[in-house]
């Protein structure tokens, strides 16, 4: 059987659409690949990925010509993973787009508009025309309601406006890739006229299209991007042949920080929707007000919740305990889900890194294992490789609290139902 390949990505053009939107978070597409390859999947086999992320899985499954389920919380994921798999067609629809777009009238812009927190009111309008005049739809209530509906075309069309937002906005995002700054003060709101943005516009369209190929179009493709939460997977149990994830990151990452641009841009009715989908994503730097003991995390989860309740440092057993404690509640309703919904002998293949609280080591694959075996899924293989590409490096004040901050990347694979 093919060995278990470092999942890590490589920044060479092999990875081709995986570098299309720089997503921080991704595993590599050959990874993806090889695992499906060495799975044996039967020919109407379904792949699934419940944190689908920038959609490496799906690009891989669709590739290697399997059915494929890519579900993940966050809308602007969705339009990412949609835009990977945009064909030739897609590209050409979305060219005759392009062609008709026109500075018409400005359209007006509420006062809720989260992109006013970066850019001024006239600079907001002429990006809200452009996006009007490029999709032109309206009438959508929630941001999810809006990605539902968009075609390949569409995601195509949109990632280019997140790239031209990220550059026009690139005095305010630091090198760490999970944060962004925002103005203080009113003068220094960016400022962007109709030419900066349409000539900006084209030029990450014509080099995108210059770096990237397009298949031609397949009809026999089938994938499903759904926005959904992987704590209550919208499949039937017992549906999945193989599942391909990564969770979300255990290293207070918030994944709508990370992404407030792109969800500012998507938002229907402004800054509190772009809160809501914040707040809602596995890993969020928001706390839950109430929280329930759950005795089923295993061994390994409560020692390490222990571990963060009791550490002398500020805020560890209010602000910090609860923010672990949901990230792992969450985990845990996850894999039962992933427990339902896979075939009986179906595997489970998951990448993730361990990390540290202060000093403390949260060895998060011995901690999913646990909660894993409780529902119904056998670890059969386990593959480390030492220093994935660490989200612990970001933050330069762990080192305060220990000498290393090498993390072990592990790939962990489940059977459902091996005993
Ligand atoms: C580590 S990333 C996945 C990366 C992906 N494997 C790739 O190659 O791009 C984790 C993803 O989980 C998503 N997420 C967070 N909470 C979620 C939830 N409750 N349900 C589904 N997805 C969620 C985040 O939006 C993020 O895209």
């Amino acid at each position: 059987m093919q060995k278990i390949l470092n999942p890590k990505r490589i920044t060479d053009s092999k990875e081709g659409k995986g570098h299309w939107f720089n997503y921080y978070a991704g595993y590599s597409s050959i990874f993806a690949e090889s695992v499906i390859a060495r799975s044996k999947l039967v020919p109407a086999g379904i792949v699934l990925d419940p944190w689908n992320g920038s959609g490496t899985t799906i690009e891989a499954a669709v590739n290697c010509g399997f059915n494929s389920i890519g579900i993940d919380l966050n809308p602007a994921m969705k339009v990412i993973s949609a835009s990977r798999l945009a064909r030739r067609d897609d590209v050409n629809l979305a060219r005759v787009k392009l062609k008709s777009v026109r500075k018409n009238k400005l359209v007006g812009v509420s006062k809720e508009d989260a992109l006013l927190l970066w850019f001024d009111k006239n600079s907001v309008r002429v990006i809200r025309t452009y996006e009007y005049e490029l999709i032109g739809r309206e009438g959508f209530e929630s941001i999810e309601s809006y990605v539902e509906a968009f075609s390949k075309r569409d995601s195509l069309l949109y990632v280019i406006l997140f790239k031209a937002i990220r550059e026009l906005l690139s005095e305010f995002i630091p090198t760490n890739p999970t944060w962004i700054k925002k103005p203080k003060l009113d003068s220094e709101k960016v400022s962007v006229n109709w030419s900066k943005l349409k000539v900006l516009y084209l030029s990450i369209f014509s080099n995108v299209l210059n770096d990237l190929s397009f298949k031609e179009n397949n009809e026999i493709e089938s994938f499903d991007l759904l926005v959904g939460s992987s704590t209550n997977i919208p499949l039937k149990s017992n549906s999945i042949d193989l599942v391909i994830t990564s969770p979300p990151y255990c290293t207070r990452i918030d994944y709508g920080v990370a992404m407030m641009p792109e969800l500012a841009l998507l938002s229907r009715s402004g800054v509190s929707e772009v809160d809501r989908i914040r707040r809602s994503l596995m890993g969020t730097t928001t706390v839950p007000k109430n929280i329930d003991e759950c005795s089923e995390f295993g061994e390994n989860c409560s020692v390490f919740l222990l571990k963060v309740k009791q550490h002398g440092s500020v805020a560890s057993s209010g602000y910090y305990y609860k923010n672990y404690y949901q990230y792992f509640y969450e985990l845990f309703l996850s894999l039962k889900e992933v427990g339902r919904v896979l075939k009986k002998k179906g595997e489970f293949y998951c990448v993730i890194q361990d990390s540290y609280y202060k000093e403390v080591h949260c060895d998060l694959p011995l901690i999913l294992s646990d909660m894993a075996s409780n529902s119904g899924l056998t670890l059969v293989e386990r593959k480390d490789f030492l220093g994935g590409a660490s989200m612990v490096y970001l933050n330069t004040r762990s080192k305060k609290y220990r000498a290393t901050t090498a993390v072990t990347e592990s790939v962990l694979v489940f059977k459902k139902g091996e005993e």
